[in-house]
């Protein structure tokens, strides 16, 4: 007998400045999803943060340019259904009901905020709707970079010191103040983002008051962070679990820092060793501080962590990411592709996974 196909959700897009990143990825993992095992219902989210179905061959306008590349015309409108025994999103235009849809699982390919940070898999989570990645907790601090960094000290990982800054001290902070306590340069980021958005390299007194008004657009929370000079290393981690860290591989930035420009616009932004040639004995220790950041950081099911490694052979964790950008070159499927993985697989991986922890969730006692 034929297996069932899976009846599966890809939510993209949102309401987030990492928008036009998310289409990219989810394009990518879209057509790489294999026809004979999902049907594949592609929910695009817009910039107000309204759910719609999309048409599968349409759903995307300028797909092939990062600059310009957007949703297209959209189908209804959808909902989620809180309901204990049925996976089920509605659809509707104006205030009429379309269809009800059941779907059995959920991949959000969404980056940033309102996606990458634990509101979209609360919604899930109620909706009792499997889906991949992170859950609530793991994805709320993997955004967080003030968070993440206090939780990874706490689990004594080296990362980078910092100075966390909120909305109502802006205005209490003074360039000779960080500078005595972090050195210069320094960078400044929003808390809660990613791509490299808001963030700014500051080597003078100049500098800092724009970087800080900059990142303050984007978060009420920002981070004042040592620089690290050093080069930049990567693993991907896959698993629930039992999680499991590919070969590292390497980021070479063309730019000042691996900015925006350098990581979506410019073609020659940055050189990608993946994975990179390394002492054994360096890998192993890159893998194993992989592992130890994603368990202290409540990860599942993937993330890429992110390091820098000092020339004295010291390795400092910059960060988590709990979406990772998906695109077939972006660098959390190629090195798992490298460590012999193929794109397709991964992400039936990434889908099984999701069903496992649901599973495992939906034993536990919800009465006393
Ligand atoms: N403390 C630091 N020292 C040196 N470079 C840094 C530091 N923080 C950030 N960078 C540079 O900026 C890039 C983006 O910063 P990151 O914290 O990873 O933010 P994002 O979540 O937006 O990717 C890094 O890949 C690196 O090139
Ligand atoms: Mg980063």
């Amino acid at each position: 007998m034929k297996n069932k196909k899976i009846r599966l959700g890809v939510l993209f897009g949102g309401k987030s400045a990492e928008h036009e990143v998310s289409l990219i990825s989810a394009k990518n993992v879209i057509e790489a999803l294999d026809p004979q095992k999902y049907d594949v219902f592609l929910i695009g989210i817009d910039k107000t943060g309204e759910w719609r179905l999309r048409d599968g061959y349409a759903y995307l306008m300028n797909a092939d340019n990062p600059k310009l590349i957007q949703l297209n015309e959209s189908k209804e409108s959808l909902a989620l259904v809180p309901k204990q025994d049925r996976k089920e999103i509605v659809s509707y235009s104006g205030n009429q009901l379309q269809e009800s849809l059941q779907l059995d699982v959920i991949f959000p390919v969404l980056h940033g905020t309102y996606g990458e940070d634990g509101t979209v898999q609360g919604l899930l989570k109620l909706a009792n709707i499997p889906f991949v990645g992170a859950g609530v907790l793991g994805s709320a601090v993997g955004m967080d970079k003030d968070v993440m960094k206090r939780l990874l000290r706490d689990a004594k990982i080296p990362t980078a010191n910092f100075i966390t800054l909120h909305d109502y001290q802006r205005n209490r902070v003074s360039f000779e103040g960080v500078v005595k306590e972090i050195g210069l340069p320094f960078f400044v980021k929003p808390a809660n983002l990613g791509s490299s958005v808001g963030i700014s390299k500051v080597k003078n007194k100049e500098g800092f008051g724009a970087a800080v008004v900059d990142a303050f657009q984007y978060d009420r929370k920002i981070l004042i962070e040592e620089f690290i000079p050093g080069r930049e290393i990567i693993c991907s981690v896959l698993g629930n679990d039992d999680p499991v860290v590919s070969l590292p591989g390497e980021i070479i930035p063309n730019h000042e820092f691996y900015s925006y420009e350098a990581k979506y616009l410019d073609k020659e932004g940055a050189n990608y060793k993946i994975p990179v040639e390394l002492p054994q004995d360096l890998i192993e220790k890159f893998q194993q501080v992989a592992m130890d950041s994603y368990r202290a950081l409540c990860c599942e099911g993937m993330a890429r962590v992110d390091f820098f490694l000092k020339e004295n052979g010291e390795i400092i964790v910059n960060e988590i990411n709990t979406i990772p950008g998906f695109t077939k070159i972006s660098t959390y499927p190629k090195l798992w592709i490298a460590s012999g993985l193929p794109y397709s697989k991964l992400l039936d991986k990434l889908i099984e996974l999701a069903f496992d922890r649901h599973e495992k969730e939906s034993q536990l006692k919800t009465t006393f």
